[in-house]
């Protein structure tokens, strides 16, 4: 876990919090359009880098909601709560998805993008996240890194730190064994052009992920009560 939360540290100083911000938010709205969010809920965002997704998370919420950040990587948390003075109802935690700091039943849902892909212990992830959702909340997962995406199966080589590598089905299964139900799975698709600076080959390879693969996202609900 700590070459994980150091190479984060790393990208968090050079920048790459808002390069992911920039990158992923376009494919994640379709993802955080599908949490039946409602005025004065309570949002949890896993794995939250600069904390874009929990300020938005945060507005949908009106006056009385709230949303909560957590990242294992302490210079992402204080990337996200300078970006986040003066936004009232939002916090960051600097924790692991497999040891949430707080009691059962207290968020109404999670959303997590880009990031549980990264828990060294998934299944202890997802019973620690069905924990902390109260008894019919969702969580809703967003994944470039899936099985059925042949780009991204060479980045483990890349990272070099552990990287769980799933199907759709397997996510399915590890949801359902951890307590949700899966209601719906859908593809993110991007139609922004991509950068004509790049290399051929990487700009062909991102044509074909943005326009015809597309992250994976899954919407689950919590059905078991413990
Ligand atoms: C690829 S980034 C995605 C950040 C953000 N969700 C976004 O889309 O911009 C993955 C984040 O997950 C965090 N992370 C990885 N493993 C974690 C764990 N076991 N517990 C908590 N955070 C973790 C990393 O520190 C990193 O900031």
């Amino acid at each position: 876990m700590s070459k994980t939360i150091e190479v984060f540290d790393g990208w968090a100083e050079r920048g790459r919090a808002e390069g992911m911000e920039a990158g992923h938010k376009p494919r994640a709205q379709a993802a955080l359009d599908a949490i039946p969010l409602e005025s004065g809920q309570r949002v949890l965002d896993l794995g939250c880098g600069n904390g874009w997704a929990a300020r938005w998370l945060r507005e949908q919420t009106g006056p009385g909601g709230s949303a909560v950040g957590v990242d294992a990587a302490p210079l992402m948390i204080e990337r996200a709560r300078a970006q986040s003075e003066g936004v009232a109802g939002v916090a960051f935690e600097v924790a692991l998805f497999e040891a949430l700091p707080w009691g059962a039943a207290e968020f109404d849902h999670a959303f997590s993008f880009e990031a549980l892909y990264y828990a060294v212990d998934l299944p202890l992830a997802l019973r620690e996240i069905q924990r902390v959702l109260k008894p019919g909340g969702t969580l809703t997962i967003g994944t470039d890194f899936y099985e059925e995406n042949p780009h991204c199966h060479g980045w483990p080589d890349m990272m070099q730190i552990p990287m769980q590598l799933m199907a759709e089905q397997g996510w399915i299964e590890a949801l359902e064994t951890a307590g949700f139900k899966v209601e719906k799975t859908f593809r993110c698709l991007d139609s922004r052009p991509v950068d004509p600076e790049w290399p051929a080959e990487k700009q062909a390879s991102e044509h074909e992920f943005r326009t015809k693969i597309g992250s994976l996202a899954l919407c689950a609900v919590s059905v078991q009560s413990d």
